[in-house]
């Protein structure tokens, strides 16, 4: 819900996690900064990835392409020519949208109408309820999903016959109003391409044009062979990646769930053609089982299989999450066909095929890829972590519930006084733990605001050193989910700790 999401936005400031880019200057529209906690976070979150990837796996390993590439590189993919979004803008307000995002919204509406109606029957029928039969029975229920499906079906067969005429008329049947204004006073819809250009060379004459690039996915094709070679690898065989790309996206207060300037996680797995769709199962469950292994809640995720597929895909499906504002894509799960080493093969002149010795056979690898954003995943763990609890004294914390393995801060050292000898025993503890953990040292205010402080920024353990420790070398280690402490020696520490990071 927007009032959560609100939340989300203002924490992730507070506390030091994101901020808008050149703030000082009014910011700059869906381009945003990592700040102390969150360049952290954001780190953590990748090499997550990165290790279940190219650590786990005997056959995958990482590149770190360029982002600058030649220009004939996205003529070959097909981004120069294809690569564009169906923008709409209103005459009374002056604002952009894309289209297929207007309709899509309208399709969200309906979609939380039947949940609505859902929820009211659940509390009528009680227990006998059955969610199944009422939703294929109810008339009124039945109506919102079949005018939600034909709404999309309509959109993605328009858009893909490049019927910009139906879309707008689509816009208008609906009669979806400027989000802001309300106005329905529309233009036609055009495309719009997402590449953004710059220029390589010195003077004007000589200058060449060239593009951010709109993927990190191009700069694994173009070095297939050459990371096949020097790496001896054998099909099937998977090469990673993770960087910044760059859109020129449209976009509407969606925080970093959509950007112009953010990185991806990407995996491109080549196999033997044939052989793709069982990769693609293989990589859908496994990709699944790594997001539910952070303990975020399986009912947040669900599989969303394209029934409209790309040119250039055999197979598609994205990997949705509940963020506030619905379910969304997340990640994406591509069986790409040889439709990218075929197309750069053509472009270059040169020939990117494998030969397999086991079938003595001479082909183009088909390829599953496994695509996600970091700055979305990032946004996911963020807005699933923030939590208002209320305890059992009925006052109330909040909480941000980081998988410990992603917290920025593993470990923050408190001194209950600023005094006494307390803080040099505190910087021993720091000095002991500094190597294996993130650790923060904390001495300002009441040591229960203290907790609180570290409570809302994520930071799974507080160690407290008090009077006692100075006679007892005993301190206090207080978990942020459970809130409950535990009286220990420095020296069972470390031990204690790796014990509550590896669960
Ligand atoms: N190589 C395939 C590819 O780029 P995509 O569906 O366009 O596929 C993959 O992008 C993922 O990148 C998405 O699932 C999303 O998580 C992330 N992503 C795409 N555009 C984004 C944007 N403007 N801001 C943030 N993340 C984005």
């Amino acid at each position: 819900n927007q009032d959560q999401f609100k939340k989300v936005v203002s924490h992730a400031k507070e506390y030091g996690y994101i901020f808008g880019s050149s703030e000082i200057y009014d910011g700059l529209s869906a381009v945003y900064d990592y700040a102390q906690n969150g360049v952290e976070l954001k780190k953590n979150i990748r090499d997550y990835w990165w290790n279940s990837m190219v650590r786990m796996h005997q056959n995958i390993v990482g590149i770190d392409a360029a982002i600058l590439m030649h220009p004939t590189t996205w003529k070959a993919s097909g981004h120069v020519d294809a690569f564009n979004d169906p923008l709409i803008d209103n005459k009374d307000s002056k604002k952009r949208y894309r289209a297929d995002v207007l309709i899509e919204d309208y399709a969200e509406k309906l979609n939380q109408k039947v949940q609505k109606e859902v929820a009211k029957a659940r509390k009528r029928f009680g227990d006998s309820f059955d969610e199944a039969q009422y939703v294929t029975t109810n008339p009124r229920v039945v109506g919102y999903i079949e005018k939600q499906k034909s709404v999309l079906e309509r959109m993605a067969r328009s858009l893909e016959k490049e019927d910009l005429a139906d879309v707008k008329a689509l816009i208008e049947e609906l009669g979806i109003a400027d989000p802001d204004t309300g106005s329905k006073n529309w233009t036609d819809v055009k495309q719009f391409n997402l590449m953004f250009g710059t220029k390589l060379g010195a003077s004007a004459e000589s200058a060449t044009d060239l593009y951010l690039r709109p993927e990190t996915a191009q700069g694994i094709f173009v070095n297939f062979l050459n990371v096949q070679k020097t790496g001896r690898m054998k099909i099937p065989f998977g090469i990673a990646q993770t960087g910044k790309a760059f859109r020129n996206e449209i976009v509407a207060r969606q925080f970093i769930f959509r950007m112009r300037e953010f990185e991806q996680m990407e995996m491109q797995f080549f196999v033997r053609p044939g052989e793709e769709i069982k990769w693609y199962e293989y990589w859908k469950e496994t990709r699944l089982n790594w997001h539910l292994s952070l303990g975020m809640g399986k009912e947040n995720y669900r599989f969303h299989d394209h029934e409209k597929l790309a040119h250039y895909a055999n197979a598609a499906t994205d990997i949705e999450f509940n963020f506030p504002f619905g379910f969304k894509e997340l990640e994406g799960i591509h069986s790409r066909t040889d439709f990218d080493l075929k197309a750069h093969e053509k472009h270059s002149g040169k020939k990117l095929q494998y030969f397999d010795h086991e079938i003595n056979e001479n082909y183009t690898p088909y390829v599953v890829e496994t695509s996600i954003g970091l700055d979305r995943m990032f946004l996911a763990v963020l807005s699933n972590s923030l939590q208002e609890e209320t305890l059992e004294d009925g006052s109330s914390r909040t909480v941000l519930k980081l998988p410990f393995i992603l917290a920025p801060t593993k470990v923050a050292v408190l001194p209950l006084l600023k005094k006494d000898g307390l803080p040099e025993i505190a910087q021993e503890i720091i000095d002991d733990l500094k190597w294996e953990y993130n650790v923060q040292y904390d001495e300002k205010d009441a040591v229960g605001r203290r907790y609180r402080r570290q409570d809302a920024a994520g930071t799974p353990f507080c160690i407290t050193v008090d009077h006692q420790t100075k006679e007892d070398r005993t301190v206090t280690l207080r978990n942020r989910d459970t809130m409950e402490q535990q009286r220990l020696p420095i020296e069972m520490l470390l031990e204690t700790l790796k014990k509550h990071f590896s669960m």
